[in-house]
């Protein structure tokens, strides 16, 4: 949506035309709310740029057969290396030369995921956040292996789909989630001890600390699932920090299938 919104060809890929119809729709009413602010005096100014935005977009289930075309590839998929190593693999034969690779992966080491291809020296991290329209940061990761020419290219991009760029080393977490997931993570252990609930944890940081959302929220938000993944990989780099410990509260949601808004429940409830 951004990189379409800021004049860039693009195309998105998912798994089928179900999938990619729900998420074109998302797109359309994000970019409704976003264009009634941009626009509010203007609305066929507004409408223009919805439609001149949903142009630049098309969609696909075939990366292989699209990638071809592509300057930058930005992976967004499941957080499993695994998966996203064949996804790269696959690509990295049909991409042309100069084509960079990017992953917005939350917490797996994008050395690792480099390694996979053969173009470690045009490969890097560009880490967004939720809800990427609205959030203005974008963490652009350097391996050991990228180059200096694809690292200027990515906050080149970033800057370009309006966004400021701050850059960080590969390592798990980069900034924000490095300090973000321990946090909410000891949100949590506190309401397991039931030295607070979970409503007055959130009132809390929101009033006493003024974050926009409380750490139950906002885990709800990002997706219990994703949460897990994160923690959950750390844990197993780093068994002895106690800040990486997983969460039995955290795992029995997931186990349920309360995976927080997307689901319709998490710590909390939705309509
Ligand atoms: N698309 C477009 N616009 C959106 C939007 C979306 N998906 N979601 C919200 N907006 C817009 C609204 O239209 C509204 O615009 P307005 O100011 O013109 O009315 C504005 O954003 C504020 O939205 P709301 O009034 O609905 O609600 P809030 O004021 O409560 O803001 C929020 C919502 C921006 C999500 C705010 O609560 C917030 O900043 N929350 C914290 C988000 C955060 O911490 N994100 C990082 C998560 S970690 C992450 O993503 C990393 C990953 O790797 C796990």
């Amino acid at each position: 949506q951004v990189a379409a919104a800021s004049g860039h060809t693009v195309v998105l890929v998912d798994q089928s035309d179900e999938i990619l119809k729900k998420s074109t729709k998302g797109i359309e009413e994000s970019l409704k709310r976003v264009t009634k602010k941009k626009f509010a005096d203007k609305p066929e100014a507004g409408a223009e740029f919805i439609k001149k935005t949903l142009k630049n977009l098309t969609t696909s289930t075939d990366a292989a057969s699209v990638v071809h075309s592509t300057d930058l590839v930005i992976e967004a998929i499941v957080e499993n290396l695994e998966v996203k190593n064949e996804l790269f693999k696959t690509l990295d034969k049909f991409a042309p030369e100069h084509t960079i690779f990017a992953s917005n992966t939350s917490s797996l080491q994008i050395t690792k995921m480099a390694n996979a291809t053969t173009r470690q020296d045009r490969f890097g991290g560009l880490h967004f956040f939720n809800p990427v329209p609205v959030m203005k940061l974008v963490e652009v990761i350097k391996t050991p292996m990228t180059s200096q020419k694809t690292f200027e290219s990515l906050v080149d991009f970033s800057k370009a789909v309006g966004k400021s760029p701050v850059s960080c080393k590969d390592t798990p977490g980069f900034i924000v989630n490095r300090l973000l997931v321990p946090y909410m993570m000891e949100a949590v252990r506190l309401l397991e001890r039931g030295d607070a609930s979970k409503e007055d944890i959130d009132v809390a940081m929101k009033l006493g600390a003024g974050y926009p959302m409380g750490p139950f929220e906002l885990l709800d938000y990002v997706g219990l699932d994703t949460s897990k993944y994160i923690i959950d990989g750390w844990h197993s780099l780093e068994p002895n920090n106690p800040l990486f410990a997983p969460s039995p509260l955290l795992n029995k949601l997931v186990e349920e299938k309360k995976l927080g808004k997307k689901t319709g429940e998490g710590f909390y409830k939705y309509k």
